[in-house]
């Protein structure tokens, strides 16, 4: 079976294939924009993004909406942090947390399939923000995240280890049992 990863980002479609190939699931990555919504929410943007594709793509699909949502900035970026890594990047954040003793942030992540119906899949890490990047492994913001109860930042991890904790790991494992038992 193929099913299509509407996303721009590499990084993303090499953890979802971690997660769906041993399930005979072929990933096929599919540049299409779609509407960001301003929202509150991550669920929001991509049950958004998920119908309004719907409209426009044929076939199975699913896409990913994701966010880093740092406690002391009271969850900024959250919904916003595409358009905040594109802005101001890891350094502005680690500029916003200069002096800052409470570190502590989680990424959050929602998987939204489509078949005819929508499906949401959703995962959740707790960590803290770095003083400065560490390794050059992953995408986005990884090299100042550093998982709970872990020595390295998810940069410094392969993308087997990060996936095993990251939000997008829980969500597609989530997504992927969801899959193995409704696709016999
Ligand atoms: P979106 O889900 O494509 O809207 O992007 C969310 C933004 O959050 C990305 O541009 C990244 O900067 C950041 N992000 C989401 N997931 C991750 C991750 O696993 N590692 C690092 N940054 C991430």
């Amino acid at each position: 079976m193929k099913l299509q990863f509407i996303t721009s980002n590499p990084g993303k479609v090499r953890e979802a294939r971690e997660y769906l190939e041993p399930l005979g699931v072929e990933v096929k990555q599919v540049h299409f924009e779609y509407p960001e919504i301003q929202a509150d929410t991550l669920e929001e943007v991509a049950e958004y993004g998920a119908k309004w594709l719907s409209e426009r793509i044929e076939g199975p699909f699913f896409l990913d909406d994701s966010g880093l949502f740092i406690e002391s900035l009271r969850g900024f970026p959250g919904v916003y942090s595409a358009y905040v890594y594109k802005t101001l990047g890891v350094w502005g954040i680690l500029k916003l947390l200069e002096g800052v003793s409470d570190r502590r942030a989680y990424f959050k992540s929602v998987v939204a399939y489509w078949d005819g119906a929508l499906h949401t899949f959703e995962g959740r890490v707790d960590g803290e923000i770095t003083s400065e990047p560490l390794g050059s492994d992953g995408f986005g913001f990884d090299p100042i995240f550093r998982p709970s109860g872990f020595e390295k930042t998810f940069a410094e991890m392969t993308t087997e280890e990060k996936n095993m904790i990251s939000h997008r790991g829980h969500a597609l494992e989530a997504f992927a049992k969801w899959l193995k038992e409704n696709l016999k």
